[in-house]
């Protein structure tokens, strides 16, 4: 019998390629090529280590070139818009980063067009200034246009899948370009077909807004409180936007480089959603552990979407848990949130992961499960 650890030497790595003329060949796709650089200021949660080549590419045209070159060589490409819902490992990435930095917004009466790169909320800011609602509960969310549609943004009672009319793609496979409709994306809760899938990378978004400038109906709770309105009401925009950013402030939701509260990489973990056969257990769990306690519960398909938040800080994990002096901690305004605090590494981010996944699955029986792309480690 052949031992199947002998081949692993003779296998060809995916890691050779020369490096110096990806670069040039990088540059001539028209991107702006940098050398071994740390990759922890490429994401809102500041960690991560090196790569060799980073292209930044400015223009679709550029991109799209880049990509594509990158693919037919089966060189290791990591794309990186926004960086917000990324957390990259010490070791960095041993191929190319691609930095998707195209910028350009496009307004109409009904839709609007954003290239992938674009900063979300310059989008939604945009939109609302030219007093075009639909938008506004989206304010505040880090991260770029592109990335909207891969995890189904959503908050404050408007998912991005409600209001995305389609979105441009480069098939990675083919290298061919098509628009796809929002139907076609499979998307739901925090996901669709484009999350956990290097087969195609999203180049535009076309959204839809309405002239009125009326906000879309306010159904989030905490938001129908702040604006004192009823549940279904619409008020300007501008109103619903500036409500928002002040709730997501006060959780230490909106990026701020002063504030290490913001360091963080949004909700780590999604709300999870207890199948119908196991909600008594869960339930009867919290019971005994809490007491008869009122429950954060939704509905959701096929059982009971609960609150990761909540579940966290009853299991014991306070907000800015383990405490000062730790390098990585639970904000403390919002215990969804992992925070650097300054000098945390990607495996002190992963730990706490760990540590407060654990705590919760040992408390209540309920798995969470992380919301960011890991690269190069597992949660
Ligand atoms: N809660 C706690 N402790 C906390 C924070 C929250 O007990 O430290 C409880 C709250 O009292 C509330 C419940 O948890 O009962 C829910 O909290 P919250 O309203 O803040 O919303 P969330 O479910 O934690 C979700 C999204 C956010 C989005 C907000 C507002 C997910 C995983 N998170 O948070 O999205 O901004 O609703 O719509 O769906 C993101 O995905 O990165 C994100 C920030």
């Amino acid at each position: 019998m052949l031992d199947a650890t002998a081949h692993v030497g003779r296998l060809p790595s995916p890691s050779v390629w020369d490096v110096n003329s990806t670069a040039d060949r990088l540059v001539d796709a028209g991107a702006f090529v940098s050398r071994d650089l740390n990759l922890a200021g490429f994401t809102t949660l500041r960690v991560g280590g090196p790569a060799p080549i980073v292209a930044e590419c400015s223009t679709t045209q550029a991109l799209v070139d880049a990509v594509r070159f990158l693919d037919a060589a089966s060189i290791p490409t990591l794309l990186i818009a926004g960086g917000s819902n990324l957390v990259i490992g010490d070791a960095g990435w041993d191929g190319v980063v691609i930095r998707i930095a195209t910028s350009v917004v496009r307004l109409g009466d009904n839709v609007i067009a954003a290239e992938a790169g674009a900063v979300w909320d310059d989008v939604v800011a945009t939109t609302v200034d030219a007093g075009l609602g639909g938008l506004e509960c989206l304010s505040g969310i880090p991260g770029s246009a592109g990335a909207t549609p891969v995890q189904n943004v959503g908050a404050y009672g408007v998912e991005v899948g409600s209001v995305l009319h389609r979105v441009r793609l480069l098939d990675r496979r083919s290298g061919e370009i098509r628009w796809v409709e929002t139907s076609e994306l499979g998307l739901g809760y925090r996901t669709s077909v484009l999350k956990h899938s290097e087969d195609a990378l999203v180049l535009d978004v076309e959204l839809q807004v309405s002239p009125d400038g009326l906000s879309a109906p306010i159904r989030y709770r905490e938001l129908t409180t702040t604006l004192s309105v009823g549940e279904g009401d619409q008020v300007p925009a501008a109103q619903a936007r500036d409500a928002v950013l002040g709730l997501r402030r006060g959780k230490g939701m909106v990026l701020d480089a002063a504030d290490h509260d913001t360091w963080s990489a949004g909700s780590f973990f999604t709300n999870p959603v207890v199948p119908d056969a196991e909600v008594s257990t869960v339930m009867a769990a919290i019971t005994r552990q809490l007491g008869d306690i009122a429950v954060p519960s939704y509905p959701a398909d096929g059982g009971v979407k609960l609150s990761a938040g909540w579940l966290i800080e009853r299991a014991g994990f306070g907000k800015g848990y383990p405490g000062n002096g730790a390098v990585a901690t639970l904000s403390t305004k919002h215990t969804l949130a992992l925070t650097n605090r300054g000098s945390a590494s990607a495996s002190d981010i992963a730990s706490l992961a760990r540590t407060v996944r654990d705590g919760v699955r040992g408390a209540f029986g309920v798995e969470l499960f992380p919301e960011p792309v890991t690269v190069g480690f597992k949660i």
